[in-house]
């Protein structure tokens, strides 16, 4: 469960607040979108409930616990293990291949970079239509292949939480439907709770809860009910 109490951020002196108090309870497992227009705090939120930025006052809980209160070192070991995060712009390493980048998170912690895990990596490869490239350099890729690389690499560490931001934002209608189905299935298949921030109805219209952000609040939270969920 994600828990999100009273968060505000503010940037810069004088501070502009671009967060302004929100509250939300994100059950474990959910398939969740964030709507609201360009500069209505998408991003800020996301980087806050992934340990990638703080709160400027309120609190988040991810599984009970407070990532604020943990050490440096505790946080980073807590967000290898627990936090998968996707951008709109991949950022893969272009000096290696497709396997390597997967790789990433387990090399930072040398104790986990084992057989088991190389197998697991080839293995999302292989979910996401990408064995036969799993030993190009990352830049022989499409854009579309590229962006699944960096989802197997979010996904490596087998994390609870994944965030993704606009992941498919620079992919054509075919590519972007592929990444929202690799989501969907780490949120219904591996239980993963999954957040998405999205432009795009129909992708926001597939979530359990969209939560829509206004200027910094929240606008309107949607739960998707039963009847309108589609027949097994
Ligand atoms: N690091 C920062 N410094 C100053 N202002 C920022 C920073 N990050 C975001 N903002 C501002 O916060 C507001 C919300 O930005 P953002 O969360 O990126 O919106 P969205 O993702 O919904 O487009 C914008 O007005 C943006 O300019
Ligand atoms: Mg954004």
């Amino acid at each position: 469960m994600i828990e999100i109490r009273g968060v505000t951020k503010s940037f810069g002196q004088p501070p502009t607040t671009v967060l302004h108090g929100i509250d939300a309870v994100i059950p474990e497992g959910s398939f969740v979108a964030i709507t609201g227009r360009s500069g209505s705090g998408k991003s800020t939120l996301l980087y806050i409930l992934s340990t990638l930025d703080q709160a400027t006052s309120g609190s988040v809980l991810l599984g009970g616990r407070d990532p604020e209160k943990l050490t440096d070192s505790e946080l980073h070991d807590f967000r290898n293990q627990n936090i998968g995060f996707v951008f709109q712009f991949h950022f893969l390493l272009p000096e290696l291949t497709a396997l390597e980048n997967v790789l990433m998170p387990a090399r930072k912690h040398r104790q986990h970079l084992n057989s088991q895990r190389r197998a697991y990596a080839m293995s999302l490869l292989e979910r996401f239509d990408l064995k036969s490239k799993a030993d190009q350099i990352s830049t022989s890729l499409s854009g579309g292949e590229q962006q699944r690389v960096a989802i197997a690499r979010a996904l490596v560490m087998q994390p609870q939480y994944l965030f993704a931001d606009e992941p498919t934002g620079n992919l054509d209608s075919i590519n972007g439907e592929i990444v929202m189905r690799i989501l969907e299935e780490a949120s219904r298949e591996r239980g993963a709770t999954v957040l998405y921030v999205t432009h795009d109805r129909d992708f926001a219209g597939r979530a359990d809860l969209q939560i829509q952000l206004k200027d910094g609040r929240i606008d309107q939270i949607s739960r998707r009910s039963i009847d309108t969920a589609p027949a097994p």
